[in-house]
């Protein structure tokens, strides 16, 4: 199904840069099925990045540091997935990709040219295809939103969730937001 898809200009480019680092684990196939699946990019957003970037992608301070805005980013889809897989090295922003730091695919470096402790792991590593999808979801749903609001905190945890009554007066107005 995926196949029939035929792959955007932007979608390739990355996709060729993960493809050169498969090829190298021998996941091919896997990187090739390449579904952009904006709903599984946000479960993974929610088990993966939400801990620090928050539910809204908004940041703030917290576990891991300072996690920077991602509703106020201003990177592109591809400079997303290579902050996703490769992290930000001194940064609170781990990598997400196992062999990051092996083949030199992440800035250049390679593991010793990465002082001890500045290249954070993640605690779950991603493949290509979920870090691609969760690049999807933010630039969906996350990059150049404003506030974060009751209506979309309910389609991100679902109705009936207590975490969006803290917008309840949102809620009462009938969701008027900004
Ligand atoms: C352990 C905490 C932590 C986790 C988990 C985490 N991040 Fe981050 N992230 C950060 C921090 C801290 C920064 C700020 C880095 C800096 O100062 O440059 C950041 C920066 C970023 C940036 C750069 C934004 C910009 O405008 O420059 C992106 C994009 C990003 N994170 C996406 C994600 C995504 C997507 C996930 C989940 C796969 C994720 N992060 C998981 C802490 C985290």
């Amino acid at each position: 199904m995926h196949f029939a898809k035929p792959l955007a200009g932007r979608t390739s480019l990355a996709l060729g840069f993960f493809l050169a680092l498969s090829i190298s684990e021998g996941l091919v196939v896997r990187a090739q099925t390449a579904p952009s699946d904006v709903a599984a990019g946000q479960k993974l957003f929610r088990a993966n990045c939400a801990g620090c970037h928050k539910w809204h992608g908004g940041g703030g301070g917290g576990y891991g540091g300072d996690a920077l805005s991602l509703r106020k980013t201003k990177l592109d889809r591809a400079a997303i997935i290579e902050t996703i897989g490769c992290g930000r090295p001194g940064t609170g922003m781990p990598y997400h990709l196992r062999d990051a730091y092996e083949n030199g695919a992440c800035y250049g470096l390679k593991e010793n040219d990465v002082a001890n402790g500045m290249a954070l792991a993640a605690n779950n590593f991603l493949r290509p295809t979920e870090i691609a999808a969760i690049a999807d979801y933010v630039i969906a749903n996350v990059k150049g939103r404003g506030e974060p609001n009751y209506a979309e905190c309910v389609a991100f945890f679902g109705t009936g969730s207590r975490v969006c009554n803290i917008y309840g007066d949102q809620r009462t107005a009938g969701a008027a937001t900004k």
